[in-house]
C-alpha cells in the first residue's frame, strides 16, 4: 500500500474531526482508562466512558497535593502504523514522581497496558499522517485516601486520559520569546522540580501568567542564586555554542543544557542529546549562567508538546538586557528537530528502539 492509499484509508476510519484545526486543547475521547490501588495492590486497568471520578472531599490529592502526571504521544506514521514514543521512560519518570510525593508507583508493565488499552479504545482518535497532529496521553496518579490530618494516603487511582492534539505551535517552527522573573521560583533545589507533579505547575502560574500578559513565556532561573538557567516555562532549555579552536579541535559546536536538581529530566532533551552526539556535536550538561546566552548562536525550549521551539529572544528587565537569536530557527536545532520527528513518524530508522509499533486487534 502506498502512502496516499494508507492516508485515505486512515481518513475513512477517522472520527469526524477537523485535524488541521486541533490545537493543544482537550478533545473528549471515547474512553479513559483507570486502575485503583488499595492496600498496595493494583487492579487491572479498565476502560470507561465515564470521565468523572467519584472522589472523597478529603482525598489526599485534594487536601495535600498528592498528584503526579505524565505526557506522551502516539504517532500515525508514514506507513500507517501507530507508534508510541519511549513510553517506558514516562513510566519510570512517573514512578520517581510517585516516590517523590510518597505515592505508590504504578508498575511499568501496568502503565504500558493502560496506555495500550487507552489507544485501542480510542483508535479513531489517532490523527492521520501528514496533519502534524498526534494522540496525546495524560497519565495521572492521585492519592484517594480521605485524610484531614496532614500526611500521605494509602490508596491511589491511576488514570490515562487520551486526547488528539494538533501541533503545539501550528504552522512550521514557532519562535518563542522569554522573560526572566526573579520574583517567583518554580521549584527549590531540593524540592520537587525534578518530579512531574501538579504543585510545580500551580507554583509557576504567577510567573507564567505575568509573562503571558506581556507577550512572553517565562524563563525560570535557579531558586538559590537566581543566576543559572533552570527551565523554559514547562520545557527544558537548550543552547548551541560554536566551539573555538582553543576550546576544542574535535568539535565545531556544543549542545548545552542545564544541570539542575530542580528541573524535570525531559525525555525529548535526552533523545535530542543522543541525536546530537551521533552528529559529532559536543553535548554538555552543566550549570549555565544567564549571561552565557550572549555566547550562544541558537537557543530553544524542548519537550514532548513542541519537540523544539526556537527562542528568538530572552528579555531580562532587571538587568536591562535582551539576548537575541533572530526569528528563524538555527541550522543545528532544525536538523535535530527533523531527525527526531522523522523517527517518531516512521520516516527514519529507529536505531535506538525508541518507538513501539502498536498492533491493534480488530
Ligand atoms: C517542567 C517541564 N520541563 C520539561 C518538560 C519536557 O519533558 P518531556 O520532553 O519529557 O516532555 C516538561 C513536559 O513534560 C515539563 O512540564
Amino acid at each position: 500500500m502506498n502512502d496516499a492509499m494508507s492516508a485515505s484509508l486512515n481518513d475513512e476510519m477517522m472520527k469526524n474531526i477537523d485535524w488541521s484545526k486541533l490545537g493543544f486543547h482537550y478533545t473528549e475521547p471515547d474512553y479513559i482508562v483507570r486502575a485503583a490501588c488499595h492496600e498496595g495492590v493494583w487492579e487491572e486497568p479498565y476502560a470507561t466512558q465515564d470521565k468523572y471520578l467519584h472522589l472523597h472531599v478529603s482525598a489526599t490529592c485534594l487536601q495535600y497535593g498528592q498528584e503526579a502526571f505524565e505526557g506522551l504521544k502516539a504517532f500515525r506514521g508514514v506507513d500507517g502504523k501507530i507508534r508510541l514514543f519511549r513510553w517506558r521512560e514516562n513510566a519510570r519518570r512517573m514512578a520517581k514522581s510517585a516516590e517523590g510525593l510518597y505515592m505508590r508507583p504504578v508498575p511499568e508493565e501496568l502503565f504500558g497496558r493502560a496506555i495500550r488499552l487507552a489507544l485501542e479504545k480510542n483508535i479513531d482518535f489517532v490523527p492521520p499522517y501528514g496533519t502534524g497532529a498526534t494522540l496525546y496521553f495524560r497519565p495521572l496518579l492521585i492519592g484517594t485516601t480521605p485524610r484531614l490530618g496532614v500526611g500521605p494516603g494509602r490508596d491511589f487511582e491511576f488514570v490515562v486520559i487520551p486526547s488528539p492534539i494538533g501541533p503545539y505551535y501550528p504552522g512550521k517552527f514557532h519562535c518563542t520569546s522569554f522573560i526572566v522573573n526573579r520574583h517567583v521560583d518554580r521549584a527549590a533545589p531540593f524540592g520537587t522540580g525534578q518530579f512531574k507533579v501538579g504543585g510545580n505547575y500551580a507554583a509557576s502560574f504567577r510567573a507564567t501568567e505575568a509573562a503571558h500578559a506581556q507577550g512572553y513565556d517565562c524563563l525560570f532561573l535557579d531558586a538559590k542564586y537566581h543566576r543559572y538557567i533552570d527551565e523554559c516555562s514547562a520545557a527544558n532549555f537548550i543552547g548551541i555554542k560554536e566551539c573555538t579552536k582553543e576550546q576544542s579541535t574535535m568539535y565545531k559546536v556544543e549542545y548545552l543544557t542545564p544541570l539542575s536538581s530542580a528541573i524535570l529530566p525531559s525525555i525529548t532533551n535526552d533523545s535530542l542529546m543522543t541525536l546530537a552526539k551521533e552528529r559529532g556535536i559536543k553535548v554538555t550538561r552543566r550549570r549555565i549562567l544567564l549571561e552565557e546566552l550572549s555566547e550562544m548562536t541558537e537557543a530553544a525550549a524542548c519537550g514532548t508538546a513542541c519537540v523544539i521551539s526556537p527562542i528568538d529572544k530572552v528579555v531580562d528587565p532587571e538587568q536591562g538586557r535582551t539576548y537575541s537569536f533572530g526569528s528563524e530557527p538555527g541550522p543545528v536545532l532544525s536538523e535535530l528537530y527533523h531527525a527526531l520527528r522523522d523517527i517518531q513518524f516512521g520516516r527514519a530508522e529507529d536505531r535506538h528502539g525508541w518507538t513501539e509499533v502498536i498492533e491493534i486487534k480488530n
